[in-house]
């Protein structure tokens, strides 16, 4: 791999810094990853890996100590850094807007170590103008305008699937206004940009390849920050589309999924984030769409549509309940399997997770919930503890173990290859209520369930008396 090496560091060692950290040194720069949680940190160097994410426990073993550090001393990382990627939270504020008190008090900070010309990125999804706030943060402190630039490097990577997204992305984005950031930030990424990366022997492997490396699209930094949110924007917007259709397709009595292949052949309109659910979650689709909705409103804009995206976000997980209490009648007393309690498959995070609302609306109703989630019961276990009502158990059986229904509320691929027989045996009503259509309908009926699920007719077994009559 051609590699001019770059120093950098990382402020952050959440999702999208750790991730990028660790790719930064899977590519060949030296990185200093800080975090002011020491404890975070102490794990880090010992060895941990704190969250759950493919590829991230090997990047970080292979690179440990010789191409990354931990530290929680941002002064001394900034001094030795050239860039300085800032990837703190930048969690929702009271008015949906993006509270960016972090990055307020990270670039602080970074000012009073700057000593040699050093680019300040933003990576955190931050609202537009936000660039120059660091700028003027910077400048205040005293800092000479030549010493310092500030870019925009929005990140798009998932969760589950963070380092592949990173390492093999569909474009890396780069908002700068001096040509002496941009060439430090071409430096930088040179090594997906130019396939060189792809060469290597263990590199992450992932749709690019030598001859055909990632795109890179070089903006204005305001440009920038708008790609980030509006994307985000977009996606969850595609995702309420489709929601909404969904609810169409149940009253007349057609199938989602049918519908999403036909608009999703479409290459204007694409394949990807048009499965209908239970509604988005997450650390960035609710929070982002709120605050492009407050961009938009602080600057004159009307974007009602994105108040629309998120109502309708809110409602589908209203008429999932519904389609549960339909299928049960009443909630107290009954005993519920629930499959899932992240976001979304692959990922240990439960930040507002669909998931988890709804178990809790259950569990308020008077159910007693059985639940299993390949990776993320610990952390569950936090906000809902075990208790009578509230049980972790180890594997799908255990938790359908004489439930009157079972829901699926994550994707996790494993929850595609459930032993049907095996889980009906263990149920005491076959009644599997399916928030992610992970399986088709008819294979459902003819292992004997009542099977109800997104944007698809419901499957009744004959003894459910809704047979002939659908009772509201
Ligand atoms: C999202 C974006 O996809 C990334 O590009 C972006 O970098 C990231 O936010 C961020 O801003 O940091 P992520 O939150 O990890 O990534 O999760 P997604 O895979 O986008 O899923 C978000 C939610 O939408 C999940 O609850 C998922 O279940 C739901 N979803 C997704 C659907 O309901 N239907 C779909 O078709 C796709």
């Amino acid at each position: 791999m051609k590699n001019s090496k770059v120093s950098i560091a990382v402020v952050g060692s959440g999702y999208v810094g750790l991730v990028a950290a660790a790719c930064f040194a899977e590519i060949g720069h030296h990185v200093t990853c800080v975090d002011n949680d020491e404890g975070k940190i102490a794990t880090l160097r010992d060895g941990g890996v704190p969250i759950h994410e493919e590829y991230l426990p090997q990047l970080l073993d292979k690179h440990r100590g010789e191409r990354i550090e931990f530290t929680s001393d941002l002064g001394s990382a900034a001094r030795q850094a050239q860039l300085i990627f800032i990837a703190v939270g930048t969690p929702q504020g009271k008015t949906g807007s993006a509270d960016l008190s972090y990055v307020d008090a990270v670039a602080s900070e970074i000012a009073r170590s700057i000593q040699d010309y050093t680019v300040i990125v933003e990576k955190s999804t931050v609202p537009v103008y936000t660039n120059e706030w660091i700028r003027r943060v910077i400048a205040r402190n005293g800092v000479s305008p030549e010493l310092f630039d500030v870019a925009s490097n929005p990140e798009f990577l998932r969760e589950g699937t963070a380092v592949a997204d990173f390492l093999h992305a569909d474009r890396i984005v780069v908002g700068a206004d001096s040509d002496r950031a941009r060439e430090l930030m071409r430096q930088v990424y040179e090594p997906l940009t130019s396939g060189s990366y792809y060469r290597v022997a263990g590199a992450v492997p992932g749709p690019h390849h030598e001859s055909a490396p990632v795109p890179l699209l070089e903006t204005s930094t305001k440009a920038a920050e708008l790609i980030k949110h509006a994307s985000n924007a977009f996606l969850a917007m595609k995702i309420s589309f489709i929601n909404v259709v969904s609810n169409i397709c149940e009253a007349v009595g057609a199938d989602v999924e049918h519908v999403a292949q036909g608009m999703g052949t479409d290459k204007r309109i694409g394949p990807r984030f048009l499965n209908a659910g239970i509604g988005y979650g997450g650390s960035c689709f609710p929070k982002d769409v709120a605050a492009c909705r407050y961009v938009a409103e602080q600057i004159g804009v009307d974007f009602n549509l994105l108040a629309e995206v998120e109502k309708i976000n809110a409602e589908q997980k209203v008429r999932f309940f519904q389609k549960v209490r339909s299928a049960l009648w009443t909630f107290r007393g009954k005993r519920i399997a629930a499959l899932g309690l992240a976001f979304k498959g692959g990922t240990d995070d439960i930040r507002e997770s669909p998931a988890l609302d709804i178990i809790q609306h259950l569990l308020h109703e008077g159910c007693t919930i059985s639940v299993y989630d390949p990776a993320a019961m610990e952390r569950t276990a936090d906000i809902i503890p075990a208790s009578d009502n509230m049980h972790y158990v180890d594997d799908p059986y255990e938790a359908a173990k004489d439930a009157d229904a079972l829901l699926i509320l994550t994707d996790w691929e494993e929850f595609r290859h459930l032993d049907l027989e095996k889980m009906r045996k263990a149920m005491r009503y076959p009644i599997v209520v399916d928030g992610r259509n992970m399986y088709e309908p008819s294979k459902m009926a003819e292992h004997g369930y009542t099977y109800l699920s997104v944007g698809r007719e419901g499957t009744y077994q004959p003894r459910e008396l809704l047979a002939d009559r659908k009772i509201p």
